[in-house]
């Protein structure tokens, strides 16, 4: 399971500084269904990568929480596991072992990571490149892997920043169908950070829009349309006026 629950979320930086503080997010609240994708939207330096960090644990929160299935989020681990944009695999090890990194963290038998791994490898289109290392691999291949590693764990929630953003166009839309594919073959709680208003449709499930900083919530979006989705759809593009609306709004304000 992986209801997401963030909830009056708040974070300030340097709280007891001297050189003053800055309110990152402020009562940040929405609510995701269990397997649904939720990108997060918005401008730089609104609080995206810091609403992530919070719900990977890597950051404590100021007030309020990110929570899974009513738990609170403390600390890093398996069941709420992040993908870099950077990919951050393991330059010394193989796809496969890359892969099986966070099984053996598990303490999954041999056997067992060995059927996973496959798996994973499989779903993320990858066989016949099981033994290439990082570099061997393009950026799309490398993102592949990130991904196969995030999920063969299991975890509950998965967590992305701007996971495309170092890909050219064509292979970023080409990753964002994939990831549509793969999520749709091995369902999760996505949380995805974007400042694209055409990844977060996409993408998208719910769309949180974010205001500029203090990061607060806009307004939170349902996307009901069918997948894939279709992008010269007259649905899809009152969406993108509405969005592109929403976010204009945010850069006349400042
Ligand atoms: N560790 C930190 N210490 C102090 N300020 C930070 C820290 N991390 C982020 N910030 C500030 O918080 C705000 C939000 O940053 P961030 O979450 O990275 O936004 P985004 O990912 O939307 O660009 C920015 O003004 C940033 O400078
Ligand atoms: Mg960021």
């Amino acid at each position: 399971m992986g209801r997401l629950t963030v909830k009056g979320l708040s974070k300030v930086y340097g709280e007891s500084s001297a050189a003053g503080s800055v309110t990152a997010l402020q009562n940040v609240s929405f609510e995701v269904p269990d397997n649904q994708f939720c990108s997060i939207l918005g401008h730089s330096g609104c609080g995206k990568t810091t609403l992530l960090n919070i719900a990977a644990g890597f950051e404590k929160p100021t007030s309020g929480s990110v929570m899974v299935d009513g738990e609170p989020i403390r600390t890093p681990g398996w069941q709420n596991t992040m993908i870099f944009q950077d990919y951050a695999l393991f330059p010394w090890a193989s796809v496969a072992d890359n892969i099986a990194f966070g099984l053996e963290m598990k303490n999954m038998p041999r056997h067992k990571r060995l059927d996973t791994t496959q798996y994973f490898i499989g779903l993320v289109g990858l066989k016949g490149f099981e033994n290439k290392y990082p570099h061997q691999l393009s950026g799309g291949m490398r993102q592949r892997v990130a991904i196969a590693r995030a999920l063969a764990v299991r975890p509950q929630l998965l967590l992305m920043d701007e996971p495309f953003a170092a890909l050219d166009a064509q292979n970023r839309a080409f990753m964002q169908d994939e990831l549509v594919r793969i999520w749709q073959r091995e369902p999760k709680t996505v949380m995805l950070v974007t400042h694209s208003i055409d990844e977060a449709i996409k993408l998208s499930d719910c769309i949180a829009v974010m205001t500029r900083r203090p990061g607060r919530v806009k307004e939170f979006i349902q996307v009901e349309l069918p997948r894939p989705r279709d992008e010269d759809d007259a649905a899809y593009l009152k969406l993108k006026r509405k969005l592109r609306d929403l976010i204009h709004d945010e850069m006349e304000e400042q």
